[in-house]
């Protein structure tokens, strides 16, 4: 375990036992929702890649996985800016069943401009899977099929989630101390 990131935590929010029970959960739930059928998962990226690959080992169903990159300009720490493609899809959705894979969801901006993109491009169905949901921070509507954890306003890293793209290997997630990104 890395101690020096370990330093910065100021507690630990869901363990790994408590991740890997979630995550089979709503894979168990997501294998009901579409027997019979087949699915594409489209994770977006970066915080969603370790949620992803532990997601997808819960599917019994058959599943192609692609990914999709964004970036957000916005003032201030909040990702309130205009919505960009950065890695836009590599396999065609027409006519498949998507879900969308996310590590958390905060304001909604991301996802609902993302959502909206998504639905431009004819497929059967788009649902959204996100590990965390901060519902007291929304500010554009999204609506969430599989959500693993509804949790408060704490800004959490590690399971793939960082800051300033650290503490995504932490196996774990925690509450980052703010004196870490609350710098005078
Ligand atoms: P939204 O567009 O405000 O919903 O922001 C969603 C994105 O902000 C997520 O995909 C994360 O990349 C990032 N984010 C929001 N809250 C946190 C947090 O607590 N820890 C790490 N990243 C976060
Ligand atoms: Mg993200």
């Amino acid at each position: 375990m890395n101690t020096k990131l370990e330093q910065d935590i100021e507690r630990v929010l869901f363990t790994e036992e408590e991740l890997r029970q979630r995550v089979a959960q709503l894979g168990a739930q997501i294998n009901a929702d579409y027997a019979g059928r087949s699915l594409i998962l489209i994770g977006v990226l970066r915080g969603s890649f370790i949620f992803v690959a532990d997601l997808v080992r819960q599917l019994s169903l058959p599943c192609t996985v692609d990914f999709m990159a964004v970036s957000s300009y916005g003032a201030g720490t909040t990702s309130s800016g205009q919505v960009r493609i950065v890695k836009d899809l590599s396999e065609d959705i027409a006519g498949r069943d998507v879900l969308v894979v996310e590590d958390i969801l905060d304001t909604g901006h991301t996802l609902s401009h993302l959502l909206r993109y998504l639905e431009g491009k004819q497929a059967a169905s788009v649902r959204l899977c996100t590990l965390l949901d901060k519902p007291s921070r929304r500010t554009q509507p999204v609506e969430v099929q599989y959500c693993g954890f509804s949790i408060p306003d704490y800004f959490v890293v590690g399971y793939g989630l960082d800051y300033a793209e650290q503490y995504r290997s932490l196996p774990y997630i925690g509450v980052l101390k703010p004196c870490v990104y609350e710098k005078p």
